[in-house]
């Protein structure tokens, strides 16, 4: 077998996405809706595994309790106006005038011809607000104004009195949510990547000012260990701090894990230093006082938030590609997805060998199913075809019913991996599934 580590493109990914029905362009049979993906069987699954420990991961801190939020995802105007969405989440935008295509004036050289119809005549640079507007109610006259939220943050901050109160937390403490997120980005691109309709996991860490620079070092380590827990390539990650002229209205420094893709390093999470800008700017725009008494100075204060904010859909493309991998075996090509285990979308499959083992292999793979419900069964086609099949969705054992089943009470194991083989005793199969589960 040739384990060389081939160079991933943008395009594998993508076909392989909707040939295994991971992803699918969304609206397909109307050609297709820019920037907005649904998600089949695998996503979900995958989707769900990321979720799950995404959860698992920012409740482990020693350091306070964290609570779940859902917010709503439609917010009225007055929540972007305090929120300086209105007036600061813009980018820069400029048209060809010749062939009218749009771009972000950041992401081209203008000195340069437009690279779709090769004339240079660009407009002048505009600022695009990239919050998607619509009016609440039926008639336009009496509409309000509202936004599809650009962040899942703001619910958190909206709420955060009514958190406190309801659940009686004590600062230092931690607010997280997830769900979609919508921006009008002027140009949606590398799949994933940059979506108009996204789904964020974000935790807003409410402390005092003192402790909230320690704070931001724990959490950015405690997030870049999230990413190797989830078993991608150390050597491809990094923390990368923000220039001042890099950071977003509401920040006062920034730092963003960044994985390196084959478009270069990019951000996959963001862990910003909020300050009490969203709880003081609430405060002032709500005239409701979001302050929280400190019961040592016997003085209001507001709390300073560290975020730790990750796109669901970005970190999905980033195990994507960590785990895509060409190599030979026997002479014949395979894809394969290297999860880690625990992100696997599908665990174990049982295959088996020809139709007559079909009884017994059922067997297996209802008792096995008891003891986790993400395993398949195939029966159709070759073996070979059958495993290439797990391995291009990254399932990480097989189980083989074979002609000798029968009569020794082993099945044949297969290591996605390695693709080494070996045989186990029937009755020994849920454990050995869940002990390399485990590793
Ligand atoms: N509340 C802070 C915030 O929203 P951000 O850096 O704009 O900060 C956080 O977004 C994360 O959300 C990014 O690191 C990325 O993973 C994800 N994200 C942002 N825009 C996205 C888009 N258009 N498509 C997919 N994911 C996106």
């Amino acid at each position: 077998m040739s384990n060389k580590k081939t160079a991933v493109h943008l395009d594998n990914i993508v076909a392989l996405c909707k040939r295994r029905g991971f992803v699918y362009q969304s609206a397909d049979i109307y050609g297709g809706l820019n920037g907005v993906y649904d998600f089949g069987h695998l996503g979900v699954l995958l989707k769900n595994n990321i979720r799950e420990l995404w959860k698992e991961s920012v409740t482990q801190t020693d350091h306070g309790q964290v609570l779940f939020l859902e917010g709503a995802l439609l917010g009225p105007r007055s929540v972007w106006e305090a929120s300086g969405h209105v007036d600061c989440f813009h980018d820069p935008m400029v048209d060809c005038q010749n062939c009218k295509s749009r771009y972000r004036a950041d992401h081209i050289n203008l000195e340069k011809a437009c690279p779709k119809c090769g004339q240079k005549k660009w407009t002048a640079i505009k600022q695009f607000n990239m919050m998607f507007k619509t009016e609440l109610g039926a008639a336009v006259e009496t509409a309000s104004d509202a936004y599809l939220r650009p962040e899942t943050a703001q619910a958190i901050f909206t709420n955060f009195k009514n958190i406190m109160a309801t659940n009686r937390v004590k600062i230092p403490f931690g607010i997280a949510q997830i769900g979609k997120a919508f921006r009008n980005e002027i140009n949606p691109r590398q799949f994933l990547f940059r979506m108009r309709e996204f789904e964020q996991m974000e935790i807003e860490w409410f402390c005092k000012q003192e402790n909230s620079d320690m704070f931001f070092d724990f959490w950015q380590e405690s997030r870049l260990n999230f990413f190797k827990q989830l078993g991608i390539t150390p050597e491809k990650l990094r923390l990368r701090a923000h220039d001042k002229d890099e950071l977003a209205h509401y920040s006062t420094k920034c730092s963003d894990v960044e994985y390196e893709f084959p478009f270069g390093w990019q951000e996959v999470e963001g862990i910003a230093h909020r300050g009490n800008y969203d709880l003081s700017q609430h405060t002032k725009h709500s005239g409701k006082d979001l302050g929280v008494f400190d019961e040592q100075t016997k003085e209001s204060y507001i709390p300073d938030v560290v975020e730790c904010s990750v796109g669901v859909d970005r970190l999905f493309l980033t195990v994507l590609f960590d785990a895509y991998q060409e190599d030979v075996i026997d002479n014949e090509q395979r894809t394969v997805l290297k999860f880690s285990p625990a992100i696997a979308p599908i665990k174990a499959a049982i295959l088996p060998l020809t139709k007559k083992q079909l009884e017994q292999a059922e067997k297996i793979f209802k008792n096995l199913k008891k003891t986790n419900s993400d395993i398949t069964f195939d029966v159709s086609g070759s073996i070979g075809k059958r495993y290439r099949r797990q391995d291009e969705i990254g399932t990480p054992l097989c189980f083989t019913y074979d002609f000798d089943s029968d009569n020794d009470h082993m099945v044949t194991v297969r290591d996605r991996d390695t693709t080494k083989q070996e045989r186990i005793a029937i009755d020994k199969v849920a454990a050995y599934m869940q002990n390399k589960l485990k590793a």
